[in-house]
């Protein structure tokens, strides 16, 4: 394994365009970032897995996308006002601001334990509505996505004619004031989830959360992460955020130790009855079967869809030799990586571009793929390689004589030959 993994993933991302430090002609703005051409196809492969193993695959769980800015009452319910926070400490000497909880009463930046005795910093952001700053107008983005499920739930009950057991599945970014944030986008303050809540008949809870917390695991080992890298951990009472009955963490082995990637809850009947309490609606679900009215309870898978694209760039990154020469390559698994096929000119002599170019048009509407006729073939293949792109299909001279191409994949190196007409059948046979 590469000497340190975290550096060389950083660098890497930045150097090809991942993820940049935001703002960076401004000496960059406090743990933000922003996806390069490489990274925004990266986190959409991420997700786009993710929505088709939750939504796509199944007949038990539709789709939702809900507004990030949100009323007061909403996290009044849900909770998050009162208990969203995290125990603040400041040093004296050094003025340095720590997690009180992460930090074993000694500063660790200067060494003092001169530090002020904690108090609770709600982590949501809170802004404005309309262009009056009173409390009347105040609005928070949201610190989840998991709210607007809830609060929409008679909208999609009624609208899908489903009935419990089913989900609602949403992703997308949400916010929180994290006093540490770090680890690169382990934790930002800006960031992606991709959530799922799966509304249960109260007594079947307990086997939906095994259920889930085996589908949740299976999830990042079938998209390539060594189970060994992996772990299911019950959280214990002590642990447990307000809403949860139960809840397990899915973690990685990141280079600095075991961490959470996802988190599978029981939040049992907490939401739909706090937001039944608070608007006044009755947010239940009535079986004309059996005659019975219930609230759900509920089962919440929940990943971070930034903390996962870390977690596939960290178990992707590798290095060895092909002959002879070192090389750094992504074992990205095809779903996830950004190019699924390079094209390439074996030289940049002029009479091969126009049958590259056919080529790449041919290839377009079914994968994306990126064209490269710079610099020598071999170095080519190295930079798609440390991309992570599955395989390279170059046009060489025999190519205007025979119309077939070589396909060279990515892990192996290995080579074969395949006429154009059957191309994309081929590639497709290889990327699904
Ligand atoms: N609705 C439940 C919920 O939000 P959470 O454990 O606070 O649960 C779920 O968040 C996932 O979201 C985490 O496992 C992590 O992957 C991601 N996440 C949470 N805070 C994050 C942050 N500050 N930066 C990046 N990802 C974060």
């Amino acid at each position: 394994m590469p000497g340190d993994l975290m550096e060389q993933v950083v660098n890497l991302a930045k150097r090809r365009g991942f993820v940049f430090p935001s703002a960076e002609i401004y000496g960059g703005f406090r743990s933000t970032y922003d996806y390069g051409p490489l990274g925004v196809l990266l986190l959409r492969n991420v997700k786009e897995a993710w929505w088709r193993s939750m939504v796509q695959l199944r007949d038990d769980v539709v789709g939702l996308d809900a507004a990030i800015l949100s009323a007061p009452k909403v996290w009044e319910a849900s909770g998050h006002l009162v208990n969203f926070t995290d125990p603040l400490v400041d040093c004296r000497s050094c003025k340095e601001r720590w997690r009180a909880d992460q930090i074993e009463g000694v500063c660790p930046n200067c060494g003092s334990k001169d530090l002020t005795d904690a108090r609770a910093f709600n982590l949501m952001f809170k802004t404005f509505v309309g262009p009056v700053e009173e409390e009347a107008n105040v609005a928070y983005l949201r610190p989840e996505t998991a709210q607007g499920m809830f609060y929409n739930f008679l909208n999609v009950l009624q609208t899908s004619r489903k009935k419990p057991p089913f989900g609602i599945a949403q992703m997308g970014k949400s916010f929180r004031n994290e006093i540490t944030p770090g680890n690169f986008v382990f934790r930002t303050r800006e960031f992606e989830q991709m959530e799922m809540e799966f509304f249960v008949p109260p007594d079947e809870g307990a086997a939906w959360f095994e259920y889930w917390c085996r589908e949740r695991l299976r999830w990042y080992v079938d998209l390539g992460i060594p189970d060994d890298q992996l772990r299911l951990r019950m959280h214990e009472a002590d642990e447990l955020s307000h809403y949860s009955a139960g809840t397990a963490d899915v973690e990685f082995l990141y280079p600095w130790g075991w961490g959470e990637l996802e988190g599978i809850a029981n939040r049992t009947d907490y939401d739909l009855t706090q937001h039944s309490k608070h608007s006044g609606v009755k947010l239940e679900y009535f079986d004309q079967g059996t005659g019975t009215r219930y609230v759900p309870h509920v089962i919440e898978p929940a990943a971070g869809a930034t903390r996962a694209m870390m977690a596939f760039l960290l178990a992707a990154y590798d290095e060895d030799e092909v002959g002879g020469e070192a090389r750094t390559v992504l074992r990205l698994h095809p779903r996830l990586a950004p190019y699924k096929v390079a094209v390439l000119p074996l030289s940049k002599k002029d009479t091969l571009v126009p049958t590259t170019r056919e080529v790449l048009e041919l290839l377009q509407p079914h994968f994306m793929c990126e064209y490269d006729d710079t610099q020598s073939i071999g170095r080519r293949y190295r930079r798609q390689d440390e991309i992570g792109t599955p395989y390279a299909v170059t046009v060489d001279f025999d190519t205007l004589e025979d119309r077939a191409v070589t396909i060279r994949e990515r892990d192996s190196t290995d080579q074969i030959r395949v006429p154009i007409e059957k191309l994309v059948d081929e590639l497709k046979e290889r990327l699904t």
